[in-house]
């Protein structure tokens, strides 16, 4: 069989707000991401994943659609997108969309028209259940804080709505609604792009009876995700849209599928199934968080990743395929968050990349994270701009929770932190307006400029994982197995191929660790080191001694 191309694949994620402002109105556009091709070149990746560019009022940044085939006035227009595409491809880079068909927004003439009367011909394009007064269908609670309800006064019924209000939940079950998606599929595959992330694609298929969910302690609502997480369809519907749509195109496909589990996603990406090529898991994002919300923070248990890492590496490993990454537009900053973003900043942010890119699976490196971009705190909750930090903050405030104590979750586990404009200079360099949300201060020592300049720098280490990617077979298609599982600190692992073994060696502590040679089969010195976050590793004799943040690949000749 031949090798899938996206299999030696990076991907680079560009959330276009915060990318880069060629017209100076503050916000990020197309010219601006044409701009900076040449620097994503450099960077090395083949494929870029565009956050959402569709017309849309931007409740939720874009994920909120209004139109499926038209451009966002403020990113440009259908012109500067083909220009995009091709510049892009040029340079062997491929572009991909972002699928957002779980829910459009509530300015598309769809759910203009299916509230406007229940005989609409586009009524049963949404999610709409009568309820009582006051007393919506079921006691589901939105992601975004209230009720997945609300009431529309025309009818006098409610819509669902998994997210915010302004984004009413599509109704799949109806035929005509998933041939205008298969269509709108067809529009942008036909004018070249690479493939496509499908937003919360687990949710579309919903239990039709829609029953209550569990109310957790502290909750307001019950939490209905049993009955709309891989819904009883949901199969069925994806494998309706690869035969209709995707299995005409040569393209690359990533799920975000939140509460997936290793055996539904051996079933989404296994390639007999024709249904996705990889999935976006988020257990191992979930491992910092209480069991109820990501805003209850939690120390994050380094044997715990390194159990759930594993737990995926061998579940997908000749099944299907992982998708790796530690970033996007709605985590915080990786580097504040399991690294150091202080005194071993550089250190740390290499080391994270190193533990993530030698995994087997397609990386995605989300914008600025090459950079070692770090969270943002503002002041005053009126810098943020997110619906869901917003909401959030409003709903705890009305339950008498204090503002630092809402500000310290904010400041940890706030979209917002991944939402600061890029950092071109030391100046900033994103805008010669306002921009939509303020530059994180620290760009000031903290930019493109000064790590293309710094051949040490956090970019390079990315740009030597992206080329590896490329020319090893063993990272394509070696075996993985876990050493040393229960160390607390140490996060060591081995690749294996016919014809190499890679031991990947990453200190996640600021202490040094002692790692005994033997334990991880370092039993000689003639390894070659492949990567590395420090100079030469510290191998005295039995013992490596592994410095804070450290990390290494020692690759050995098998039978050597
Ligand atoms: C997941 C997206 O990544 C997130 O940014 C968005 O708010 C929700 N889906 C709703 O579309």
């Amino acid at each position: 069989m031949v090798e899938p191309w996206w299999k030696r694949s990076v991907v680079y994620q560009v959330y276009p707000r915060s990318f880069m402002d060629a017209s100076g109105d503050g916000i990020g556009d197309l010219q601006g991401i044409i701009s900076k091709l040449d620097y994503i070149e450099k960077l090395g990746v083949d494929v870029i994943w565009l956050s959402p560019i569709y017309d849309s009022p931007n409740d939720d940044n874009g994920y909120d659609i209004r139109n499926y085939m038209a451009i966002m006035k403020e990113f440009g227009t259908m012109e500067d997108f083909e220009q995009l595409i091709d510049e892009a491809k040029q340079r062997g880079i491929r572009i991909v969309m972002d699928l957002v068909v779980n829910h459009t927004s509530d300015e598309h003439t769809w759910f203009v028209e299916s509230r406007s009367s229940k005989d609409s011909t586009y009524r049963d394009y949404y999610i709409w259940r009568e309820g009582e007064e006051e007393n919506p269908p079921n006691n589901w609670s939105s992601i975004f804080s209230g009720s997945a309800w609300e009431k529309d006064n025309t009818t006098n019924s409610y819509y669902l709505h998994l997210f915010s209000k302004k984004q009413p939940d599509l109704n799949w079950e109806h035929e005509p609604l998933r041939h205008e998606i298969f269509d709108t599929m067809k529009f942008w595959l036909d004018k070249g792009i690479g493939g496509f992330r499908m937003d919360v694609i687990n949710f579309i298929s919903k239990n039709e009876q829609l029953p209550d969910g569990m109310i957790h302690p502290e909750q307001m609502f019950g939490d209905g995700s049993p009955y709309f997480i891989n819904g009883p369809k949901i199969h069925t519907y994806l494998r309706e849209m690869n035969e209709k749509v995707l299995s005409k195109y040569d393209v690359i496909t990533v799920g975000e599928m939140p509460g997936a589990s290793t055996e539904d996603a051996q079933i989404y990406t296994d390639p007999i199934n024709q249904e996705v090529n990889m999935i976006f898991t988020f257990e191992h994002m979930n491992l910092d968080s209480g069991p109820y919300e990501k805003w209850d923070i939690q120390p994050l248990n380094l044997v715990a990743l390194k159990r759930n890492l594993e737990k995926w590496q061998h579940a997908l490993h000749q099944v299907g395929w992982n998708s790796l990454y530690w970033n996007n537009h709605d985590q915080p900053r990786i580097v504040s968050r399991f690294g150091d973003d202080d005194k071993y900043r550089e250190v740390s942010a290499k080391m994270l990349a190193i533990c993530l890119h030698m995994l087997q699976g397609t990386p995605y490196i989300y914008q600025g994270e090459e950079l070692g971009m770090t969270n943002v705190k503002f002041d005053t909750i009126d810098d943020y701009r997110d619906i869901e930090t917003l909401n959030m903050y409003k709903e705890k405030r009305q339950k008498g929770i204090a503002h630092v104590e809402i500000m310290a979750s904010i400041y940890a586990k706030g979209r917002d932190n991944a939402r600061t404009p890029m950092q071109w200079s030391s100046d900033g360099g994103f805008t010669a307006g306002t921009p939509w949300i303020q530059m994180n201060p620290n760009t000031s020592n903290i930019n493109a400029e000064q790590a293309l300049a710094d051949h040490s720098s956090i970019f390079y280490t990315y740009q030597k994982l992206i080329h590896l990617r490329k020319e090893s077979d063993i990272l394509t298609n070696g075996s993985f197995q876990l050493l040393i599982p229960d160390h607390p600190h140490l996060f060591v692992y081995k690749r294996q191929s016919e014809e190499e073994e890679w031991i990947i060696v990453t200190n996640f502590s600021a202490h040094k660790e002692q790692l005994e040679c033997e334990l991880c089969g370092v039993q000689n010195s003639n390894g070659k080191i492949i990567i590395a976050n420090y100079e030469t590793p510290n191998i005295n004799g039995d013992i490596i001694e592994v410095r804070p943040y450290e990390a290494f690949v020692l690759a050995f000749e098998r039978g050597k």
